[in-house]
């Protein structure tokens, strides 16, 4: 049977003083996940929100959430934002000196283990631990900001590391692709191999049901 593909909308796009009615809203579009991204400062520029607000999220919705680090030595953090509620925890190849034990970590707590590849990383860094990992998130955009364009030649890597899981076997990891992702280009990003597809100003920026159902859609035809 053929896997159905998800969409994770990214909150980082909704409106903050309205958090609790734009999840609702996303629940009865039908997502399936909840991007939530934690920025730092320092690996990426940007600020955004930390553990109280995931725990906050998690007791107002019913659908999984999928954390996505965008931090330095998330390592120090891992319980913690298990603990808060995180179904999915995606932590930055870039920002992990012990990548293997942090990956441990988090599949120990009961949590999926995610790793995030920025657009300069080789598929490589993760050829050693896929055995460790149940999502590759695929940055197809400098992490830091929403509302980027989509980096082109994400659709190769994607490709390549279809290819690379399905070789050594391990068929269960699920590809998350993230940033610049709309309805003029959903289709050619799943079509090269992404299971997740994580959107923000693409559902936000018009109208957020009309255009989770679209995008269920052509990705799943
Ligand atoms: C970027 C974040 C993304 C971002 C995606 O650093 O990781 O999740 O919110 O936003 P769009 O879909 O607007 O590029
Ligand atoms: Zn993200």
């Amino acid at each position: 049977m053929k896997k159905e593909k998800k969409i994770s909308p990214s909150l980082l796009s909704a409106d903050f003083c309205n958090l609790s009615r734009d999840i609702h809203m996303l629940e009865s579009a039908g997502a399936d996940l909840l991007h939530i991204d934690v920025m730092d400062g320092h690996f990426v520029p940007n600020i955004t929100i930390g553990i109280p607000v995931v725990e906050a999220i998690k007791k107002n919705s019913s659908i999984p959430c999928d954390v996505h680090l965008m931090i330095e030595k998330p390592e120090r953090y891992v319980e913690s934002f298990v603990k808060a509620g995180a179904d999915y925890l995606t932590v930055h190849a870039e920002a992990c000196t012990h990548l293997h034990r942090t990956l441990q970590h988090v599949r120990s707590l009961g949590c999926k283990s995610g790793v995030a590849l920025n657009p300069h990383t080789s598929l490589s860094v993760i050829e050693e631990v896929l055995e460790e990992i149940d999502l590759v998130l695929i940055m197809s955009v400098n992490p830091g900001f929403g509302g980027q364009s989509f980096i082109p030649n994400t659709l190769n890597k994607i490709k390549r590391l279809k290819q690379m899981i399905m070789e050594k076997g391990y068929n269960h990891i699920e590809i998350e692709v993230d940033g610049g992702i709309k309805l003029n280009n959903i289709q050619e990003v799943a079509e090269a191999g992404a299971d997740i597809i994580v959107s923000g100003s693409g559902i936000f920026n018009g109208k957020p049901i009309e255009t989770i159902a679209e995008m269920k859609k052509i990705i799943n035809g």
